[in-house]
């Protein structure tokens, strides 16, 4: 198999784009494919102040690192959820990955501020542990933005998370969130970021591919907590949906976007959480009824590396 672009023999084979590349002319066309998706999308302007929800995996590290690449100066913010060795080893590579890019990244500690780790968090408050650890983090990313005036949070959920999501929605009819999938979400001035998706056309597979070939040095290991999540049955199947007839993910998520036209509106109606201008529905948002939970003052630290 020979590239496409260079007569080369081929690293990697796109099925969903019928073609083959090299190394190298495959870094140039997933780094071409994030770039067109943030002009077509307008997902991110010269002038923003971006920041990246970063993991540690090799998602949201290689966004963080193409961004940088193509003179959009972006920090981080990372939430170590206290989850042993998972979150120690998450925490040393997105350190090591600040300073190759020479950015600052905002840490918070769970633990720090809680006393424990998410799974306590969680069997106290009888949630689920990524129930509670998905609204400490929306919050917390957030706050990252508002207080140190980055305008635009930046994730790295690719195609097969938003596919994956959006077959979820679809299956149990979850009408409040099945028009929510958007690559942009819109913020409210001085309450919550516009927050975007660079990555939502990029597979699973091109950017293990892609951190591979890059030398992006990332965690493997997934959440304990996450391993048996449905959405890791959807992915499963649409896997074996796209085995059988390549592109069908892509198919499936760009047909969603043509009928939301691109962009997600702003929740109207909206209220903000009396104690901390936080968006919610009554009077305090759910961070802050987890603090008073724990009888913990309003008070939301990061440390910060690099
Ligand atoms: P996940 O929901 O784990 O697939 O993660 C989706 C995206 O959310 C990642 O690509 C990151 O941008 C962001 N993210 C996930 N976990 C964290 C974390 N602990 N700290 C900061 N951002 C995160
Ligand atoms: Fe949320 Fe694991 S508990 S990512
Ligand atoms: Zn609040």
């Amino acid at each position: 198999m020979k590239c496409r672009v260079c007569g080369q023999p081929a690293s990697i084979s796109l099925r969903a784009y019928n073609t083959a590349l090299c190394a190298d002319d495959f870094v140039f066309f997933l780094e071409r494919r994030v770039s067109d998706t943030i002009k077509k999308y307008h997902l991110i302007d010269k002038d923003d102040t971006p920041v990246v929800a970063v993991s540690g995996g090799k998602d949201s590290l290689s966004v963080w690192h193409i961004l940088n690449r193509q003179g959009h100066k972006a920090d981080g913010v990372y939430v170590d959820l206290g989850i042993g060795e998972y979150s120690r080893e998450s925490l040393e590579k997105i350190k090591k990955t600040a300073e190759t890019l020479q950015c600052k990244v905002f840490v918070f500690h769970i633990r720090n501020t809680f006393g424990r780790g998410i799974d306590e968090i969680a069997k106290a408050t009888r949630r689920v542990p990524c129930s509670a650890c998905g609204m400490i983090k929306r919050y917390v990313m957030n706050k990252v933005c508002i207080d140190k005036n980055y305008n635009v949070l930046i994730t790295g959920h690719n195609l097969d998370d938003e596919a994956a999501a959006l077959m979820g929605n679809l299956l149990y009819w979850k009408e409040e969130y099945l028009w929510k999938k958007s690559p942009l979400l819109e913020g409210h001035e001085g309450h919550l970021s516009r927050k975007v998706k660079p990555l939502f056309l990029c597979s699973e597979r091109e950017m293990a591919a892609y951190a591979l070939i890059s030398g992006i040095d990332y965690i493997y290991e997934e959440c304990p907590f996450s391993l048996h999540a449905k959405s890791l049955t959807y992915k499963r199947i649409l896997n074996s949906l796209e085995e059988n007839s390549p592109g069908t993910k892509l198919q499936f998520i760009k047909g969603y976007l043509k009928m939301i036209k691109g962009t997600e509106e702003a929740p109207k109606n909206i209220t903000y959480c009396s104690s901390c201008g936080y968006p919610c529905y009554g009077d305090k948002c759910n961070m802050c009824r987890l603090l008073d939970r724990f009888h913990i003052g309003n008070k939301i630290d990061f440390d910060v590396y690099g």
